[in-house]
């Protein structure tokens, strides 16, 4: 298979790369070795994510969450091989860069959009977990917003047309599949804590999150599920208080 490969980027865990895959874009998420592990338990871990992250999406797919389709899986190589979103901006980086900038320009909508936004993140969760799915972390940079239909232009203001939006869940190395109310909580949980420390200046965005992970379904366990969540943020706000 002849390739040609461009360095997209370099994260903590994986390079991705980009490429064509039977002529479609691809994105290619190659975990690399890590040497302070044992080399035995590195390739078990590594084949564990790579797992976890191939069986989400095809879960994903049956419940109605949008994911990058799954094109190849390649364990010799530690490799994923996926669709890549080419008219796509990680919902941290719409925050940050799209959302602050024309609120700045008081360019009216904004705010209704971003709330619209956080609509969306609250019913794709609610869907995961009604799935159980349980994401494992849940951050701004692993949710992309994406045209629909592209504008063909790099233009800031195709982000605010919000029925052109549609949100796309990735990174689910750290997945699994659990009907644990207690788990559901924890991804609210790691949620939470991923806005505060990235998204500080918009507080309200959890709330609006959550507010509609409530409103989505009338799921009987979710009364159970925000108990667990406060039984976890309270645990977590002793450790901080200690430690
Ligand atoms: N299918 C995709 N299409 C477009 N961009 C992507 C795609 N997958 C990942 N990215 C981009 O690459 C970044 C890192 O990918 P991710 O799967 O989250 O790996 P990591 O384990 O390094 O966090 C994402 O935050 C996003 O910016
Ligand atoms: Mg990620």
């Amino acid at each position: 298979m002849a390739e040609e490969l461009k360095i997209l980027k370099q994260g903590a865990e994986a390079k991705l790369y980009i490429c064509k895959y039977l002529d479609r874009p691809t994105l290619i998420k190659e975990r690399f070795k890590k040497n302070y592990r044992h080399p035995d338990l590195d390739a078990t871990i590594t084949k564990e994510r790579i797992k976890n992250e191939a069986r989400s999406i095809v879960r994903c797919k049956t419940a109605g969450v949008r994911t990058p389709s799954l094109y190849l899986v390649d364990f010799e190589r530690r490799r994923i091989y996926m669709q890549h979103f080419e008219n796509s901006i990680t919902v941290k980086d719409f925050i940050i860069n799209i959302v602050k900038k024309t609120e700045q320009n008081d360019a009216g909508d904004t705010e209704n959009v971003l709330n619209s936004v956080a609509t969306m993140i609250g019913h794709t969760v609610k869907k995961l977990h009604e799935n159980n799915i349980i994401h494992g972390d849940l951050t701004t940079s692993n949710m992309l917003l994406v045209e629909k239909k592209p504008k063909g232009t790099d233009d800031d203001a195709r982000w605010l047309q919000i029925n052109n939006i549609e949100l796309v869940m990735i990174d689910f190395g750290l997945s699994y599949v659990d009907s644990s109310t207690e788990d559901m909580g924890v991804d609210l949980y790691v949620l939470e804590r991923a806005l505060i420390s990235t998204h500080n200046d918009f507080p309200n965005l959890f709330n609006k999150i959550l507010d509609a992970y409530k409103n989505y379904s009338k799921h009987n366990n979710v009364k159970e599920i925000l108990a667990k969540f406060e039984d976890v943020r309270a645990r977590g706000r002793k450790r901080t208080m200690v430690g």
